[in-house]
């Protein structure tokens, strides 16, 4: 029997009414097998989140495993009481900020902030051009608003890729993410390497205080301006979460003499889920992703799910269909083959074209890449946006959903941020499916995602205040805690 012989149409709605589709028997067979492979059962979702809940629990211990459940060492959320005025600095996959942020207790602050674009090249440049392009900006940012020039001033990073953390003014990059491949940073601590920069660009009065990782800050922000939020997790470039967990809960933490039901954020780095492969569906694009990125091996889960990469799928279907002789035909299709070609924002343009015979695509597909389409083919490739899109948002929803598993809870409310998130067409719908179908009506229906405050910029402020209150523990603080 062949593989199309064996196949049914998914029983899930369509995304959009009216997005019917007539195919000539070649992009059928296409789209069916596409359909075959990007599609996630149910019974498939649920065996993913048990995988996922089982090495959740690894990674708080010594075992090696592929998630690493990184301490935070920030052991509270904000009380309110929280006051004064933090710089804090966020490296994203596509911007960087620097901002001041006037907290001003019970869930109120103020921020002020420079955006900065990082240059493409930088992610791939030197280690002295990344730092000394971000020590600029902060010192840019200082002159501007502290021009008096001698007030002593304290940052807080949030560094948004997995970080190894000793204490909170500590981190240790494990491995660059999101498109990041800078010689001379993995293994080594980010804070030298930054606060060697801010020297070598003469902005002398600010120091480091803490280093997060931006889930850390979503969830801290967000629980500060919704108190009740156990948990941030962003979808965007990448994709990650944090959570609440009791410090009897965390095995590989017991050399630190630490009050047990104290509590600690646990950034989980998720996006090395299953690099294993023991239960992820991966099609030969997945596989194609992984083998030609500069991190083979690495971030399985991530290259399924996160916005780095949704775009690079659909290039290489598209590229595939064309090998194939199904779309394209004597077209050039170079432009196609840039590896950089193809964002996730060309996925959610299409998903959205309003009109019946996609005209919007067919200008984007023209304009962007000197491709002509015919309506047949244009439903395909919508279809095949809505298969991505829906992959990554139902595996998505698997990691979420173990975290409600493991942490017992009936109900749970999370902070939630990212490009994705906030703006990819339909996949919080697609989310909160996926959450009935793997916990059930009742309890799926009560993981709340909400869009969270600016965790980054505010959240680093909150932390840096945290720190000031001993509530998130830098090194000398654990000096006399090791046991
Ligand atoms: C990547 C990074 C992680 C970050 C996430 C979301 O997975 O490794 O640290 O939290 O992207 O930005």
């Amino acid at each position: 029997m062949s593989l199309h012989d064996a196949y049914h149409w998914p029983s899930r709605t369509p995304s959009r009414k009216g997005s019917a589709i007539k195919l000539n028997k070649t992009l059928l067979d296409h789209l069916k097998e596409l359909e075959f492979q990007f599609t996630v059962p149910t019974d498939l979702l649920k065996r993913v989140t048990e995988r996922f809940v089982s090495e959740l629990k690894r990674g708080l211990t010594t075992q090696p495993g592929d998630i690493p459940m990184i301490p935070t060492w920030v052991t509270s959320c904000p009380d309110g009481s929280e006051t004064g005025s933090y710089l804090a600095l966020d490296m994203g996959g596509t911007n960087l900020r620097v901002c001041e942020v006037d907290v001003q207790g019970n869930g109120k602050f103020d921020i002020i902030q420079n955006k900065y674009r990082m240059p493409q090249a930088l992610k791939t440049g030197t280690r002295e051009e990344l730092f000394d392009y971000i020590a600029t900006c902060v010192k840019k940012f200082v002159e501007e608003n502290h021009p008096e020039g001698d007030k002593k001033l304290e940052i807080g990073f949030t560094f948004s890729y997995p970080c190894k953390q000793a204490s909170i003014d500590d981190a240790v990059l494990i491995a660059w993410t999101k498109g990041f491949d800078i010689d001379g940073v993995e293994g080594e601590s980010i804070v030298p390497l930054f606060s060697d920069a801010l020297k070598r660009v003469g902005c002398n009065n600010v120091t480091l205080n803490a280093v997060l990782n931006d889930t850390t800050g979503t969830l801290v922000a967000s629980n500060y301006t919704k108190p009740g939020t156990e948990v941030g997790v962003i979808f965007g470039t990448g994709c990650n979460a944090c959570y609440i967990e009791r410090f009897d809960e965390i095995p590989k933490l017991h050399g630190y003499r630490l009050p047990a039901d104290m509590s600690m954020i646990i950034n989980c780095e998720w996006c090395d889920f299953d690099n294993q492969h023991v239960v992820l569906p991966r099609t030969k694009y997945d596989l194609a992703i992984d083998a030609d990125h500069p991190r083979p091996g690495l971030q399985t889960y991530e290259k399924m799910i996160a916005g780095c990469y949704m775009g690079d799928i659909l290039r290489r279907i598209l590229l595939d269909l064309h090998e194939n002789g199904v779309m394209f035909a004597n077209q050039d299709v170079t432009k196609l083959r840039d590896p950089l070609a193809m964002d996730t924002s060309v996925l959610s343009m299409i998903e959205v074209d309003p009109f019946e015979n996609l005209d919007e695509t067919e200008q984007l597909l023209e304009n962007t890449y000197g491709l002509t389409t015919t309506e047949e083919e244009r439903h395909l490739i919508r279809r095949t946006c809505e298969l991505i899109g829906t992959r990554a948002a139902r595996l998505s929803a698997c990691g979420v959903c173990a975290l409600v598993l493991k942490t017992k809870k009936q109900s749970m409310m999370i902070g939630t941020d990212g490009s994705v998130y906030n703006k990819y067409p339909h996949f919080k719908e697609r989310l909160e499916a996926a959450f009935k179908e793997v916990l059930g009506e009742e309890v799926g229906g009560k993981v709340i995602t909400t869009p969270a405050e600016d965790g980054s910029g505010v959240g680093a402020a909150l932390v840096s205040a945290l720190q000031a209150k001993g509530k998130a523990l830098t090194k000398e603080a654990l000096d006399k805690v090791r046991k």
